[in-house]
């Protein structure tokens, strides 16, 4: 099929690729010139294992083309929306206008049977405000579904050509056909399908996200508890896990969750619900926003427990990026904790296997080191913000030799508790008695 995806940021990129390889014919839209020419040069602007291999696939097998202009030679079957919706700067809600500008302009170039499918995050409504702008301007009723994307970061592309489900939000049948056909090689493995009405379609997304923050903050309250009563949070979530109805997935404790959804979706989630009167039903997400921030505060309050005044102190980070396998830095826990650190006067350090260059001009007040061994020289602390599996690697006994200080703060439980003590270090583990 013809397939349009308009907006190209991590959502549209990965998308537009993994509807090439289901065999479609692609075209992708964005008004940023650079990420146009980024990606018609073979070029992925952001890291995400596997994309970069299937754009010069696809860009070689004349699957996909990106343009900036609004236009269609051929007309696209199918045209998905795939733009972001940030925080709006001024307060907790999520800024649809990329969404409803996106709806204008294609509203001039689709036709009558064009089925145009809504995949951003969006607050419940939106779909219905869009399905009426875009007719108005198009002059006919619009075909408009909704279908959300469940992608994480570092196994992106994955995600999409293998989704644990499909979600079709529509309120007519032609254009819930007509995604059909679009996941048919999906569909046809037996993946399941949730067939929903538009505003259900919407909260999916938000909701799946709202649990799964509401699970990390669960487990970082526990921590917290653990640290006051002498208890150990990661063996707790190993007992509780087990139990199937709670599972043993997003049940990590540490220095909490960021990224580009989690925590926006979270503030847009409670915003929207207040706007439809229901802000009661979902006020425990301030709670786990707050849990949250509070993971961040903590280590510093470590820091400076283990440091006194952090002025003039030598710190390193170990990690910036708000997972591993990702560059993305978008409310990231181990960045916010250096820059707090920095801010108390600390002379923070960072390295990342992937992120440093990332940062461009920002955050010049973190000193960047590319090489770990380097950065480790004369450092009073380390702490350990993101879980990359080359950390897991450290030799702690060279590593030691080369800090003033042998203190590390796990941020994410993932180091060897007991390997890390015999070569002399104090570890202090979030949510943990380590005993040191
Ligand atoms: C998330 C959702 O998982 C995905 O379905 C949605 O489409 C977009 O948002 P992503 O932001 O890529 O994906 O990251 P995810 O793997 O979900 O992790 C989110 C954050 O939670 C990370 O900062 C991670 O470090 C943290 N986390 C996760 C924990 O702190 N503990 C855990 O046990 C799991």
């Amino acid at each position: 099929m013809k397939i349009c995806v308009v907006g190209l940021g991590y959502l549209g990129a990965t998308h537009a690729l993994a509807m090439a390889k289901l065999g479609h014919e692609v075209l992708g839209l964005d008004l940023d010139t650079n990420r146009v020419d980024y990606l018609n040069a073979g070029k992925v602007p952001f890291h995400e294992p596997g994309l970069q291999e299937s754009l010069r696939e696809a860009l070689s097998e004349e699957s996909v083309t990106f343009q900036t202009s609004f236009e269609m030679t051929e007309p696209a079957a199918v045209v998905f929306i795939c733009v972001g919706t940030p925080q709006t700067s001024s307060g907790q809600t999520a800024d649809t206008s990329f969404v409803f500008s996106a709806g204008e302009s294609l509203a001039k170039i689709i036709l009558p049977d064009t089925v145009v499918v809504g995949k951003s995050t969006v607050p419940v409504g939106t779909a219905e405000a869009l399905r009426d702008q875009m007719s108005e301007v198009a002059g006919f009723p619009v075909h408009l579904a909704w279908n959300p994307e469940f992608l994480r970061e570092g196994t992106a592309l994955e995600d999409s050509l293998n989704p644990d489900r499909i979600v079709i939000g529509s309120w007519d049948d032609y254009s819930s056909q007509k995604l059909k056909e679009v996941y048919k090689p999906i569909l046809d493995r037996g993946t399941p399908l949730v067939e929903v009405d538009v505003p259900t379609a919407e909260l999916v997304k938000v909701a799946a996200n709202a649990f799964l923050a509401t699970k990390v903050s669960f487990i970082n309250a526990m921590a917290e508890i653990a640290e006051v009563s002498g208890a150990d949070a990661v063996d707790l979530a190993k007992a509780i896990g087990y139990d199937d109805r709670i599972g043993n997935k997003f049940l990590r404790n540490g220095i909490g969750f960021g990224g580009g959804c989690l925590p926006k979706d979270i503030r847009g989630f409670v915003a929207r619900a207040e706007e439809l009167g229901a802000g009661e039903a979902v006020s425990f997400l301030k709670d786990v926003d707050a849990i949250n921030q509070r993971r961040r505060a903590r280590v510093v309050t470590l820091a400076e427990q283990e440091l006194g005044r952090l002025n003039d102190k030598k710190i390193l980070m170990l990690g910036l990026s708000f997972k591993p396998d990702s560059d993305d830095m978008r409310d990231s826990p181990a960045l916010e904790i250096a820059l707090q650190l920095a801010k108390a006067g600390a002379e923070v350090t960072i390295h990342d296997p992937m992120s440093l260059d990332a940062m461009g001009d920002k955050h010049l007040e973190l000193r960047r080191e590319h090489d770990i061994s380097v950065a480790a020289k004369g450092q009073e602390l380390v702490i350990l913000g993101t879980e990359w599996a080359e950390y897991n690697s450290i030799d702690p006994v060279k590593f030691g030799a080369q800090v003033k200080t042998r203190l590390i703060i796990d941020g994410r439980n993932v180091l060897d508790v007991a390997a890390w003590q015999t070569a002399g270090w104090r570890l202090i583990a979030l949510g943990r008695n380590v005993h040191n």
